[in-house]
């Protein structure tokens, strides 16, 4: 789950009141929650149910409070989101505002904490506890890396022509490191490749910087020196400009 308040920052200035959000990995709600609090109309997809559940019930509870005098109470589908172009018009959405799966990195961390993050500070001092969200192979948590990317090309490939020219889309991700050697995977700039390959314009990058969430510690002593990742990437695309 995301801050409410990085969602409420990234719609605020990138789409206006009634204008169309869109979040492909909806999790528990938080951008369709804050696109309904600032008057935009909102679309999202979530495969797992129980997540679609909990975002249910938090959408029931705010509309109940939400004073935007426009329909803004937000559409979900419990759906796999390759299957957007079936429920989106072309050139529809203003903003698309989505943290993805990071491929498996989730599952390959469950696995490395039981061995090498055993008795680490990531663990203990941060308190930092990770789960798969689904077994489902639609899953893009449950893709090897490559086959995430591909998956994401395409994923861009059919976001494109549902946004409006000149709209954006927003993938906030983090980097990574493979065990065992650890090589540094810069899943924000694979991210951004894929995404220009099928035609998007990278407009922005913004960093978000994560260290009052969490320490930054010290691993690999005593052999390779390297920290955890303490910041994610918000990667702004946008569809060309229209001239
Ligand atoms: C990082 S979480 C999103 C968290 C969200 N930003 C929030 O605040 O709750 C990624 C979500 O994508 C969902 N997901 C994975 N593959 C999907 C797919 N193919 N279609 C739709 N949702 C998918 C997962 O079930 C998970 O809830």
């Amino acid at each position: 789950m995301f801050p409410l308040k990085l969602a409420d920052r990234l719609i605020t200035m990138y789409s206006g009141p009634g204008d169309l959000v869109f979040e492909p990995f909806a999790g528990v709600g938080t951008t369709l929650i804050a696109a309904s609090a600032l008057g935009r109309r909102s679309v999202g997809f979530e495969l797992n149910p129980e997540f679609v559940k909990v975002a249910e019930g938090w959408i029931a509870e705010e509309s109940l409070t939400l004073l935007s005098p426009l329909d803004t109470t937000p559409t979900l589908y419990n759906d796999d989101c390759r299957n957007l172009a079936k429920y989106l018009e072309p050139n529809s959405v203003q903003v698309t505002v989505t943290s993805p799966p990071y491929a498996d990195f989730i599952r390959r961390s469950v696995e490395d904490r039981k061995k090498t993050h055993k008795t680490s500070r990531i663990v203990h001092d941060n308190n930092s506890k990770v789960k798969a969200y689904s077994d489902d192979t639609r899953d893009f948590g449950n893709l090897d890396y490559d086959k995430f990317l591909e998956d994401s090309r395409e994923l861009f490939a059919a976001l494109l022509p549902v946004t409006k020219p000149d709209g954006y889309a927003v993938w906030v991700v983090k980097d990574y490191r493979l065990p065992p050697d650890r090589p540094y995977i810069s899943m924000h700039s694979d991210i951004a490749k894929v995404a220009q390959e099928v035609g998007w314009l990278w407009h922005d990058l913004i960093v978000w910087d994560q260290n009052e969430q969490r320490r930054l510690v010290l691993l690999g002593y005593p052999t390779r020196f390297y920290t955890n990742q303490n910041c994610s990437f918000l990667v702004v695309l946008r569809r060309k400009l229209v001239k």
